[in-house]
């Protein structure tokens, strides 16, 4: 959010975006420059050493969303095949969750590869060309790389003038933090061009012999393109964001350390050092809880979104969840008084996506003629952390 001193503050604590007013041909406008903050006389210092002229650019009263693309891996895993491994059923799995089919990573296939593919086609759907985006945001909670996908992908899409690219990290309500930090950087910090994109690969932290987990979750990537537009055109009307650490117990994989050396006799020697590994264990969850939460939290959040909006849930044409769970889904739509025909769900081919599902089911929806240009959206995200989020989206 911007200041009092006109910053805003970026997801880095040492990044930020300066926002310099100054008038031009009798217009008030803004240039933004990304500077470090690492310290007072740090500021100014340009941290991109990108060519990229962020000057002369109006910071925008409206964003709105222009493209979306999506990407899934080849492997496609029924539940007949999951049955073959653990003792389940599609019976079981297709009446407790509505899935029937994931898709899995394999061969040669990456994350980034599939945030790539999926990142082109929503550029070429907005007709943006890669150089001209000023931010690329990667949400994910499972990068190839711990630090961080968004810059490979950056290079991956070729973005030459791109200054900054980097990751968000909220699990299943990854995606809709992606969608409101973009609103914020184009609001509120002059950026007019910014790339979202939803990506997830939980297949790498299932474990395939726990018949509870193991069923719900496939890899995929959505994108979608953010660009400024004046307020009149504005597409993102509305938000509602929440974490609870408290819950966090009930859904996640919590770094776990073995111990290597008995340092007991050594008085801590560095000579010992290092004394542990670390490495993520497979997803824990407590899915009655984790199902509990979600009914409760989620239609209050878009409740709460769609009176920021000014809305109510029936002047919405579409209701978009997370694609955790059918039942969920249907749980929610019932208490939002939503008719089945206005609730996206392509949770059958894919299973839980985490980050991806949103924009992996937007994409289809728009592609197949469902969402047009001008429907308004109740969507929401929610899972590990605990996190939950809502937006009101306006498509195009
Ligand atoms: N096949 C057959 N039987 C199974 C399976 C399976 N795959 N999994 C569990 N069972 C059995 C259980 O062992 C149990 O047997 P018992 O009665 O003999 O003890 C029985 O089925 C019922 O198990 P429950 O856990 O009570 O089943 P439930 O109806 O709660 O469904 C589910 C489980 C599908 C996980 C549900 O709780 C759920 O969807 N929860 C929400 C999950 C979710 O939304 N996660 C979002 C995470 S997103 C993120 O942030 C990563």
């Amino acid at each position: 959010m911007a200041n009092a001193c006109g910053f805003l503050t970026s997801s880095f604590s040492s990044l930020r975006i300066k926002v310099q007013p100054f008038e031009s041909e009798g217009l008030l406008r803004t240039r933004a420059v990304v500077v470090c903050s690492s310290g007072i006389e740090d500021v100014g210092k340009h941290v991109s050493p990108s060519p990229v002229d962020q000057s002369l650019k109006l910071v925008s009263n409206g964003c709105k969303l222009v493209g979306c693309g999506s990407a899934v891996p080849s492997l496609s895993i029924s539940n007949y095949d999951l049955g073959k491994i653990v003792d389940t059923s599609d019976e079981w799995i297709s009446a407790r969750t509505g899935i029937r089919n994931r898709r899995v990573l394999s061969g040669n296939e990456s994350l980034r590869s599939l945030a790539a593919e999926a990142a082109r086609k929503a550029l070429e759907m907005a007709d943006v060309d890669a150089d001209d985006l000023d931010l690329i945001l990667m949400c994910t909670s499972t990068p190839d790389n711990l630090f961080g996908d968004a810059p490979q992908v950056q290079r991956d899409l070729g973005c030459t003038k791109t200054p900054i690219a980097c990751d968000i990290r909220a699990a299943c309500s990854g995606f809709m933090l992606g969608l409101f930090s973009a609103a914020c950087y184009v609001k509120g910090g002059g950026l007019h061009k910014i790339l979202v994109i939803g990506a997830d690969a939980v297949s790498r932290f299932t474990d395939w012999t726990d018949r509870g987990t193991c069923v719900l979750f496939g890899d995929a990537a959505g994108a979608v393109v953010v660009q400024a537009c004046n307020a009149e055109e504005d597409g993102l009307l509305s938000f509602d964001l929440h974490s609870d650490g408290e819950g966090g117990r009930h859904l996640g994989s919590t770094i776990k350390y073995t111990q290597t050396n008995d340092l007991s006799g050594s008085n801590g020697s560095v000579f010992e050092f290092p004394s542990r590994k670390s490495s993520y264990p497979f997803v824990q969850m407590n899915g009655q809880e984790v199902f509990r939460f979600a009914a409760r939290r989620v239609p209050q959040s878009i409740e709460t979104a769609l009176k920021k909006a000014s809305l109510t849930a029936s002047g919405i044409d579409w209701l978009l969840l997370h694609q955790a769970n059918q039942r969920i889904i249907d749980a929610v739509a019932t208490r939002l008084e939503f008719p089945p025909e206005k609730v996206i769900s392509n949770l059958a081919n894919y299973g839980n996506t985490s980050a991806a599902s949103i924009p992996l089911a937007l994409d289809e929806a728009v592609r197949s003629g469902k969402v047009k240009q001008g429907h308004t959206i109740a969507a929401a995200g929610f899972g590990a952390g605990l996190t939950w989020a809502s937006a009101i989206i306006r498509w195009g």
